[in-house]
């Protein structure tokens, strides 16, 4: 099947397009550099899969000094059946000790895995620790910090900008609420 022709079969409608999601990236870059401009080097940890782009874009819109790394957790039953646990499948290469460090997630939705990250690295002591999430969905949340926020979003199923269903559509430039039928059930 081709691209559109997928798009069109699942797809509903699209939430923020390219440019709002460029722009507001560049705000919340903009805000971090300010913040941190006293800092030495900042750490910004990006969580895979989803937030690869999202940390692509901004930290090339950081202007101030900092590195990159990775984790990647997994949380088990998504949607209406999701438990809230997750599970490491992924660490990062360095200690982060006495380190400025930026925890950055495309979305938050029950928010058991920011919850479960951000333990784990406050208990490896860094200088300071704070979260920069993209998309924050309207629905109970568990309660976890969070410092930078992109936008709010309602409680539905969304993919794109390195978000997916079924691992499928994390590349579309913008973000699009999946058609309720698709997900229903999983
Ligand atoms: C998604 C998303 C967050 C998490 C949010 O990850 O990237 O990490 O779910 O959900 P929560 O607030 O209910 O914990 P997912 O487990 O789908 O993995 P992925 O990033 O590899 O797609």
């Amino acid at each position: 099947m081709k691209l559109q022709e997928i798009l069109q079969k699942n797809i509903k409608r699209v939430l923020l397009t390219e440019d709002e999601i460029q722009r507001r990236v560049k705000e919340l870059a903009d805000e971090i550099s300010r913040d941190y401009s006293q800092a030495e080097k900042i750490l910004m940890i990006g969580i895979l899969k989803g937030a690869f782009i999202f940390l692509a874009d901004l930290s090339r819109q950081i202007n101030i000094p900092h590195s990159v790394d990775f984790m990647a957790i997994s949380s088990y039953g998504k949607g209406a059946t999701s438990t809230g646990a997750v599970r490491f499948v992924l660490d990062l290469r360095e200690p982060i000790e006495n380190q400025q460090v930026v925890i950055v997630e495309d979305i938050i939705d029950t928010g058991a895995t920011l919850k479960y990250l951000y333990k784990i690295l406050q208990s490896r002591q860094p200088a300071s620790l704070r979260t920069c999430v993209l998309l924050k969905k309207q629905r109970q949340q568990l309660d976890v910090p969070i410092d930078y926020l992109g936008f709010e979003i309602p409680n539905v199923w969304v993919v794109g900008y390195g978000l997916d269903y079924a691992d499928t559509f994390r590349t579309l430039p913008y973000i699009a609420e999946l058609k309720q039928e698709i997900y229903q059930g999983t």
